[in-house]
């Protein structure tokens, strides 16, 4: 993947600026567009992203997928898994992913990702895939730890610089990229290894509802199968799967 690299000291938020530059007509194909600092930073259900600046790697990358079309999921699972390689390839063996794109180090949050695709047409499929990862912070206001314990590189012990994480997480991500034409199989296989679910009791939100069983297998087209009390089971489409937590 060819990545051309936008760069801002300070911006709203770096998938804001990903999208403006595909509505101006602008945007190719690994556009990255990173920021030292954001002041309006979002994740998932509209939660603010902390991002202060030189502290973390906050990147946006322009996703324009050749056909056939890919599956939604495994841009998400590309996206999850890329930064799962790169915080085990810059030595936390530890990291694993909370489904489906929150990456953790024990019961802390270390990075998330938000893919986004507005204004959807069909022939011309995009995505911005907003990364976050804490690289320096060894603070974090209470508003966000109130909430759930989040960690950095190097509140996990690892000193590493972000221009470091950035390059890697790239590398990355243009493997985990071409796997989604290549071998989709071995995403979904390696995206189950990462979450360590396989065989586990779990509860499922989708939609409205929840559903606890024990997971026993994953695919983009298929879904999600849960074996259920009494030799049932059920299948739930990955589209409307909001979490899956360990019971
Ligand atoms: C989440 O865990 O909820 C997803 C967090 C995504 C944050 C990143 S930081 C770079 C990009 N710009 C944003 O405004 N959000 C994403």
């Amino acid at each position: 993947m060819n990545f051309r690299r936008f760069h801002y000291v300070t911006t709203d938020s770096t998938s804001e600026r990903a999208f403006a530059a595909l509505a101006a007509g602008q945007a190719q194909h690994g556009d990255v567009h990173v920021a030292d600092a954001q002041t309006a930073g979002h994740g998932r259900f509209g939660r603010p992203w902390y991002s202060p600046a030189g502290e973390g790697v906050y990147a946006s990358v322009i996703l324009l997928p050749p056909p056939p079309p890919w599956h939604p999921g495994a841009v998400t699972v590309g996206v999850s898994l890329a930064m799962f390689d790169a915080a085990q390839e810059l030595g936390l063996a530890s990291a694993w992913l909370d489904w489906p794109n929150d990456l953790m180090v024990a019961d802390a949050k270390l990075a998330g990702a938000l893919v986004e695709t507005r204004g959807l047409d069909p022939k011309h499929p995009h995505y911005v895939a907003g990364i976050g990862i804490n690289v320096r912070q060894r603070h974090f206001p209470s508003e966000l730890t109130n909430e759930r314990p989040v960690t950095s590189f190097a509140l996990a012990g690892i000193d590493v610089a972000t221009e470091t994480v950035e390059r890697k997480l790239l590398d990355c991500l243009s493997r985990r990229i071409e796997q989604i034409d290549s071998t989709p199989a071995e995403l979904e296989v390696d995206f189950v290894h990462a979450t360590g679910l396989a065989n586990r009791e779990v509860i499922v939100r989708h939609g409205e509802n929840e559903e606890r069983g024990v997971f026993a297998g994953f695919s983009f087209s298929a879904g999600l199968l849960l074996h259920l009390p009494g030799g049932r089971e059920r299948r739930l489409a990955l589209e409307f799967v909001r979490s899956v937590t360990r019971a």
